[in-house]
C-alpha cells in the first residue's frame, strides 16, 4: 500500500508524521472520509466544501488548492488499485514546539491521503439483516459540527458498544433527545411515515450522505422532517437507520436490547439506498 505525506507518496508501512505534529499532540486536526465507488470518489465536492468550512471555523489556511487536493486524493486511489472503498484525508495545524496557542504562520499544515478497498459483500450483509445499537450519553464538546480528528468519546462509546455485542453507539443528548451515531447520522420513519433527522446544528456532524438522502428522499416523494426526536420516540419507530460515507444506509433493528418494529430491516432504508447512487456525483 502507498500513502500520500507532505508531498511524498511512501510506503503505506513506512508512513510518519513528526512527534511534534499538531495532529498527534493536539488533535489539532480535521479529516475526511469519502466512498468510492467504481472508481468515482462519491459526492467529492461537498466533502471538499465541507473540509474547507472544517478548516476555516479551526483556522488553518488549506494546504493546496482544491484541484491539487483531488490530484492527489485520485492518485493515491490509483496507486493502491481502489476501484470500491474509500480515501481519507486529514489536514493538521503542522510540527510546531508544543505549546497549545497557534504556531507561527509559516509553519505550514500537514496532509495526510490514505485510501483502501472495502469488499460491498460486507455491508450487502449488514443491509440484509441489519445492525444493533446502544445508547451512550452525548459528552462531546459543543462544536461536533466540525469534522476534527478529535474523537475520543466517539471511540470510546463504540468500544462500549463492541462489547455489549452492538454495532454502533448512538449519542443521546441533556434532553433525552437522538444527537446521532458514533460515526453516523441517524434517521428514524416516525410513527406518521415521516422521515426524520435531527437538524444539522452544532450537536452533530453535518454528514454528506445525510444531505445527499434528503435530496433522494425528495427524489422519491418521501416526506422529510428535520426535528429533535426522543429516545422513546426511536424506539416506537416504525424503523431506524444510520447514514455514512462508507456504509451509505445500514437499518438499525434493536437499540439497548429493544427490538424496532418487527425486528428487520425496513422498505424505506431499502428504496433509499437503493436510490442513492442515482443522485449522489
Ligand atoms: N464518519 N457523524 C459522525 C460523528 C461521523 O463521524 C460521520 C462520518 C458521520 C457521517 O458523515 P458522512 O456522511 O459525511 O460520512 C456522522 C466517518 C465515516 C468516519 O469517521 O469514519
Amino acid at each position: 500500500r502507498i500513502a500520500y505525506v507532505n508531498g511524498r507518496y511512501v510506503r503505506h508501512a513506512d508512513a510518519a508524521v513528526h512527534i511534534e505534529d499538531r495532529g498527534f499532540v493536539f488533535a489539532d486536526a480535521v479529516y475526511e472520509v469519502c466512498q468510492v465507488q467504481r472508481g468515482f470518489i462519491v459526492d467529492l465536492t461537498r466533502h471538499l466544501d465541507r473540509l474547507d468550512r472544517s478548516l476555516s471555523e479551526i483556522r488553518i489556511r488549506p494546504p493546496m488548492p482544491r484541484a491539487a487536493l483531488s490530484g492527489i486524493m485520485r492518485q493515491v486511489l490509483r496507486r493502491n488499485h481502489v476501484v470500491n472503498g474509500m480515501v481519507y484525508l486529514q489536514v493538521t495545524r503542522g510540527v510546531a514546539k508544543r505549546d497549545h496557542v497557534f504556531p507561527s504562520p509559516d509553519v505550514r499544515a500537514s496532509l495526510v491521503v490514505t485510501a483502501k478497498s472495502l469488499n460491498p459483500a460486507v455491508n450487502a450483509a449488514k443491509y440484509a439483516t441489519g445492525i444493533t445499537a446502544i445508547t451512550v450519553e452525548d459528552n462531546r464538546w459543543g462544536r461536533v459540527d466540525i469534522k476534527t480528528v478529535g474523537l475520543l468519546p466517539n471511540v470510546l462509546a463504540r468500544q462500549q458498544a463492541k462489547e455489549a455485542g452492538a454495532q454502533e453507539a448512538i449519542f443521546v443528548d441533556g434532553e433525552g433527545n437522538v444527537t446521532e451515531g458514533g460515526a453516523t447520522n441517524l434517521w428514524i420513519v416516525d410513527k406518521a411515515g415521516n422521515l426524520v433527522t435531527r437538524p444539522a446544528d452544532h450537536g452533530i456532524l453535518s454528514g454528506i450522505t445525510r444531505r445527499t438522502l434528503l435530496d433522494v428522499a425528495e427524489r422519491l416523494g418521501l416526506p422529510v422532517t428535520e426535528r429533535r426526536f426522543s429516545v422513546a420516540e426511536m424506539l416506537e419507530a416504525r424503523e431506524i437507520f444510520v447514514t455514512g460515507a462508507t456504509t451509505i444506509c445500514l437499518p438499525v433493528v434493536s437499540v439497548d436490547g429493544v427490538t424496532i418494529a418487527n425486528g428487520h430491516p425496513g422498505m424505506t432504508a431499502q428504496k433509499i439506498r437503493e436510490a442513492f447512487f442515482a443522485v449522489a456525483e
